[in-house]
């Protein structure tokens, strides 16, 4: 069997233009993958695109818009590998006492993380090569639960259950999650110093990761094949604290 590699794979990245989809596409375009970037802000994904270099290309996307993804991935055509890294942060819902949850917020908080992720994956199906690869994106909070934030595991989990389901219905194309720790994206380097400190004491690795580090794992599932249903775990050892 030829060794596993991304060179001349067509990879999509649905939130490629910032943060661990960057790296991601990054790292893969280093391979030799042809990448495809998408966000929903046009001026965002021209930066990134022009970061990237001859081997990317990119488009405006929202995935909360069923419509626009289907006309994204028309457009894009076939393809090997999807990258889902699309995120808003949990926007909309705060934590504090479940007596004053918003549930319309609740409702809607999912709407970019899981169901764009589902419309995306609806959508790009048709288009993606029977050999290749879908990788989610959830985070670690889905195994920390926390007082005043009830939804954060559940949101995370539901993704960790999804791509069980969709490995068995989308099979023989591949279907995984990354879990990402917290991750040194531009979001995080907002962060005061020490909140990172504080979040980070005690792990294994005491700091956050490096984007390009996170990234490894979504290169690693496009090119495992015989890996589908998985959750990856990239978190400096957290899970064990
Ligand atoms: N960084 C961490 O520590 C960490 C840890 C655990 C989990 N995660 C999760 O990993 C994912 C990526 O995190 P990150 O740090 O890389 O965040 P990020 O830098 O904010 O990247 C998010 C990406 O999603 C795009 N996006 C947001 N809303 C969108 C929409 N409606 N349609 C299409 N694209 C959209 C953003 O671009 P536009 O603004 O152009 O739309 C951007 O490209 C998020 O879901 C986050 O919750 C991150």
């Amino acid at each position: 069997m030829p060794i596993p590699s991304l060179r001349d794979q067509r990879v999509v990245i649905l939130g490629g233009s910032s943060g661990i989809g960057f790296a991601v596409a990054e790292c893969a375009a280093a391979e030799g993958a042809r990448v495809v970037i998408g966000s929903s802000r046009q001026a965002k994904v021209d930066t990134a695109v022009a970061k990237l270099g001859q081997a990317a290309s990119g488009h405006p996307v929202d995935v909360r818009d069923e419509a626009g993804l289907a006309a994204f991935f028309g457009a894009v055509g076939a393809f090997d590998h999807l990258v889902f890294t699309a995120g808003d942060w949990g926007a909309g819902v705060r934590p504090g006492p479940l007596a004053s949850l918003d549930l319309a917020a609740a409702q809607a908080a999912p709407n970019v993380r899981f169901w764009g992720a589902l419309a995306a994956v609806k959508h790009a199906q048709p288009h993606i090569s029977q050999a290749g690869s879908i990788t989610l994106t959830d985070g670690l909070l889905a195994h920390r639960p926390m007082k005043g934030s009830p939804l954060t595991p559940a949101f995370g989990g539901a993704i960790e259950h999804l791509v069980g389901g969709l490995a068995m219905d989308l099979a023989p194309v591949r279907v995984n999650t990354v879990c990402p720790g917290l991750i040194m994206t531009e979001v995080v380097q907002e962060y005061p110093p020490e909140t990172v400190t504080r979040m980070t004491a005690g792990q294994p690795l005491p700091r956050a990761g490096d984007p390009a580090e996170a990234a490894q794992a979504y290169l690693y599932l496009m090119k495992a094949g015989f890996t589908t249903g998985q959750v990856i775990v990239v978190d400096g050892g957290r899970m064990l604290v």
